[in-house]
């Protein structure tokens, strides 16, 4: 299998006023064509970092200190703006936690996707989008606005936005946070899905170690900044490693007997 992405030794400071975060500490990991990982972590451990320095998307009070990210074994932390603008959104592409924020409320939904088509966009091209995520009424739902339709929806036009330009890579950052259980597994359905027709890879960022583990191959645990395990799926929910990781398993098997849903965990 082709390499596609390598994050080396990446480090990245938030300044404050007051402090310096260090958000990631000396992060390095590799993602292989086709490929879906997870990545774990509680809040605040350095997720939503990872997915923005791999956009290109820092925040300005940000600052990378060390390391690279080659994708296509180029180091992108090299590229200028003008270079990024067709990696980002075109090659590499991101799910956001929230589509309500992501959407822009004031245009219609068929207009918003048109516009993430680099090339030849046309309205049977949106059509037939709005099809591979699952919605069904497709020319109806070309002419709605973000309001009009419900979250589950909203977030399949959030996934069609990210598949527009048929990327390479998708970031799924929490991209099931917002919604019941019921969508929550239709949405890990159709990543699966558009990970085998589209051949994108996929970095699936969750703090649910059962939703991701029902997606992903390998797993990577994130701890203040840090990546502190990695494995694949089946070795990390049959013999972690880390303290921390037992933890994590730990407060799953105790949702496990209150919910009974031990089974659908370890569904794969
Ligand atoms: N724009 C910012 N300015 C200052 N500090 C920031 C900024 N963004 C993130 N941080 C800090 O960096 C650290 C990592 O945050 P990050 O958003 O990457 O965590 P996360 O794992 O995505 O958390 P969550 O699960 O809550 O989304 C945290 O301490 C956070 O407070
Ligand atoms: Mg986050």
């Amino acid at each position: 299998m082709k390499k596609i992405l390598e994050i080396k030794n990446l480090e990245v400071e938030f300044s404050t006023e007051k402090t310096i975060v260090k958000a990631l500490k000396n992060v390095s990991f590799d993602l292989f064509e086709n490929e879906i990982i997870g990545i774990i972590g509680e809040s605040a451990s350095g997720k939503s970092t990872l997915a923005h320095a791999i956009m290109s998307l820092l925040d300005n009070s940000a600052k990378i200190t060390k390391g690279q990210i080659f994708f296509e074994n180029e180091n992108i932390l090299n590229k200028k703006e003008k270079e990024l603008q067709k990696i980002r959104g075109k090659k590499i592409s991101i799910i956001f936690q929230d589509p309500f924020s992501s959407l822009n409320p004031t245009m219609k939904i068929g207009k918003q996707i048109l516009e993430a088509i680099d090339i030849n966009p046309s309205k049977q091209k949106v059509i037939s989008l709005l099809k591979d995520v699952g919605i069904q009424d497709a020319s109806l739902r070309f002419l709605q606005y973000p309001h009009q339709i419900s979250g589950g929806m909203r977030q399949r036009v959030m996934i069609a936005i990210a598949i527009a330009s048929k990327p390479k890579i998708i970031i799924a950052d929490e991209p099931t946070t917002s919604l019941d259980t019921t969508y929550q597994s239709q949405i890990i359905d159709l990543l699966k899905d558009i990970n085998k027709k589209y051949k994108s890879s996929i970095i699936f960022i969750s703090h649910n170690l059962a939703l991701v583990s029902n997606i992903a191959s390998k797993l990577y645990i994130m701890c203040s900044g840090k990546i502190i395990e990695r494995a694949l799926v089946d070795d990390i929910l049959n013999k972690p490693k880390q303290p921390y990781t037992k933890l994590l398993l730990n407060s799953l098997l105790k949702i496990d007997k209150n919910k009974k849903i031990k089974t659908k965990i370890f569904k794969k």
